[in-house]
């Protein structure tokens, strides 16, 4: 089984405690490949529109965007990772999924995603992990 884990932090802190914990039961069985940003990450989108007109490998951070593509591909569990900043997901993760985009529905998504299972962890002080979590998860569902 393979498991990609994109996590919208780089800090080992209570989110990163809480995805160790939930992939505890996975270490000895899976291959896990994670992924931390914004270290691991595209730069800003540009909004240069070159991958929604097909050309995403001219992209200035084609080579990061599909590295990540192809382990989210791959892979059999998606986890996405995040802490509410500012009711939101973090600026880090926003930025990574602005460059896919160009997979939404009404451009090209990839068939690999359907039907695939994600889980998103997110959690914060007082409020705001739900919408956080929503920022993930209308990626994921668009
Ligand atoms: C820039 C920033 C914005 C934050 N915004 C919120 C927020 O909107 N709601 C909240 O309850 N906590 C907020 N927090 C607190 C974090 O969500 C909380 O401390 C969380 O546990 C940090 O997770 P971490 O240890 O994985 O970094 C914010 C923290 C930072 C640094």
């Amino acid at each position: 089984m393979k498991i990609t884990v994109i996590n919208g932090t780089e800090k080992h802190g209570v989110t990163y405690r809480m995805k160790e914990i939930f992939l505890e039961a996975f270490r000895d069985d899976a291959e896990i490949t994670e992924y931390y940003l914004p270290g691991d990450g595209p730069g800003f989108c540009t909004g240069c529109t070159t991958c929604f007109r097909g050309n995403q490998n001219l992209c200035k951070d084609a080579e990061k965007v599909q590295k990540i593509e192809k382990s989210l591909l791959e892979a059999d569990l998606l986890v996405f990772t995040s802490p509410a900043y500012v009711f939101h997901t973090t600026g880090a993760m926003k930025a990574m999924l602005d460059h896919f985009g160009y997979r939404w529905m009404p451009h090209r998504p990839a068939k690999e995603m359907f039907g695939k299972r994600a889980v998103i962890i997110t959690q914060c002080l007082g409020a705001g992990g739900k919408s956080a979590a929503k920022d993930i998860k209308d990626s994921l569902s668009w």
